[in-house]
């Protein structure tokens, strides 16, 4: 695929960003590809999240739901004050908050609802989509954007109320891995004439384990999502009451490690193109791996949470007041009611947001059973 060649000024910083991991990879050896997944994403002041790239939306590289869809945070907010009430809880974190947009409708539609959170606290690694956030609630919470504090790690032990991530998890930094004829390689990363290639080394013992009962077949690469594991069990270990409810694309383990994927499920996105290759481009274009929600699973069994409901975003949605919220739309006003129904269709519909999305929520001391599951409870299936 032909892909639009990036300004004087993008080449400059995607070349000192290269820079800097050939010189790692000039001190240590092939780097495991989980580390030029983080240097690409993160290193400070040139990774692509690092950096003050435009990233979402129609001048960025990809959109999010709640980027292009004000509906996905105000069914969310149903479910945010469900969650709190809940656990008598009353604040909100949420982790890698995008542009801020997500943030300002759930506290416009908390409000609405009689629900505000005390604080809500963005967790946020990106100066620049710091500043971004603060404009977008100044703009479009007003009157709620005092409530908002930024974090730059996660809370001490001891925090109540309701943890939320958007395509959080797809973002961290995973393993990959290739079943080669004599066992399980670990993928790496090298710099080769003139460019960055793959080599490989034997996989440590824990990848080793992951992937040996999974029965792959050679020729067969994917990832492991390590990070995004130790980070459902961080959070779960500093949360004394509440739920924590993550939104990502993903399977179940059976689905992500099925025959058909035998490449992975490794994306990049450049100015709204995806493609698979993630060793060009270097700080310049988003990289994701698909999340593998039984592993999520199992990391938030580990540190004794609840695991509270999973189904698909559709169904969430659904069960979270769609209809009722799509009801109030006037059809006389056919502009705006286009609007909402093409919102509604690019959320639910199976070939669009509303299968391949999926929800996870995990609890401790929630009592009653969170309505947005009751649609359709798929945790048998993780
Ligand atoms: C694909 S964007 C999603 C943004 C937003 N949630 C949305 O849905 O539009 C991924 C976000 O995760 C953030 N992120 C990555 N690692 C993180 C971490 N360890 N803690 C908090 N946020 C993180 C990135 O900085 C980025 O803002």
């Amino acid at each position: 695929m032909e892909l639009p060649r990036p300004s004087a000024d993008e080449s400059e910083v995607s070349r000192r960003l290269s820079v800097r991991i050939q010189g790692e990879i000039a001190q240590t050896g092939p780097i495991p590809f989980a580390r030029f997944m983080e240097l690409g994403l993160y290193a400070p002041g040139l990774g692509y999240y690092a950096g003050g790239k435009a990233k979402f939306g129609a001048a960025g590289d990809f959109i999010t739901a709640p980027e292009a869809y004000p509906l996905f945070g105000r069914c969310l907010a149903r479910t945010a004050a469900e969650a709190l009430a809940g656990a008598g809880a009353a604040d909100i974190l949420e982790a890698g908050a995008g542009s801020g947009k997500l943030a300002a409708v759930l506290l416009n539609e908390l409000a609405a609802l009689g629900s505000l959170p005390s604080r809500y606290y963005i967790l946020e690694l990106s100066a620049s989509l710091r500043e971004r956030q603060a404009t977008t609630l100044k703009r479009q919470a007003p009157l709620h954007a005092d409530r908002v504090h930024w974090l730059d790690r996660l809370p001490a032990p001891g925090f109540r109320g309701l943890v939320l991530a958007n395509e959080v998890l797809d973002a961290l930094p995973v393993e990959r891995f290739h079943v080669a004829a004599d066992g399980v390689r670990r993928l790496q990363v090298t710099w080769r004439e003139d460019r960055f290639d793959w080599s490989d080394t034997p996989a440590p013992a824990a990848m080793r384990e992951r992937v040996a009962p999974l029965q792959l077949p050679p020729g067969y690469t994917s990832e492991v999502g390590f990070a995004a594991e130790a980070w459902v069990r961080s959070v779960g270990e500093r949360l004394a009451a509440g739920a924590i409810l993550l939104i990502d694309y993903g399977f179940p383990r059976a689905e992500y490690y099925h025959p058909d994927r035998a490449g992975g499920t490794l994306m990049c996105h450049y100015r709204h193109r995806a493609h698979a290759d993630p060793l060009i481009l270097v700080g310049l274009q988003d990289i994701t791996a698909h999340v593998d929600f039984s592993a999520l699973a199992a990391a938030g069994a580990e540190s004794g949470l609840e695991l509270l409901g999973y189904t698909s975003q559709a169904a969430f949605l659904l069960a979270s007041g769609l209809e009722a919220l799509a009801r109030e739309s006037d059809p006389n006003h056919v502009r705006a009611h286009l609007a909402l129904t093409e919102q509604i269709k690019k959320l639910t519909l199976p070939h669009e947001m509303g299968e391949l999305y999926k929800v996870i929520a995990f609890g401790r001391g929630i009592r009653e059973p969170l309505k947005a599951f009751a649609l359709q409870d798929r945790r048998a299936r993780l």
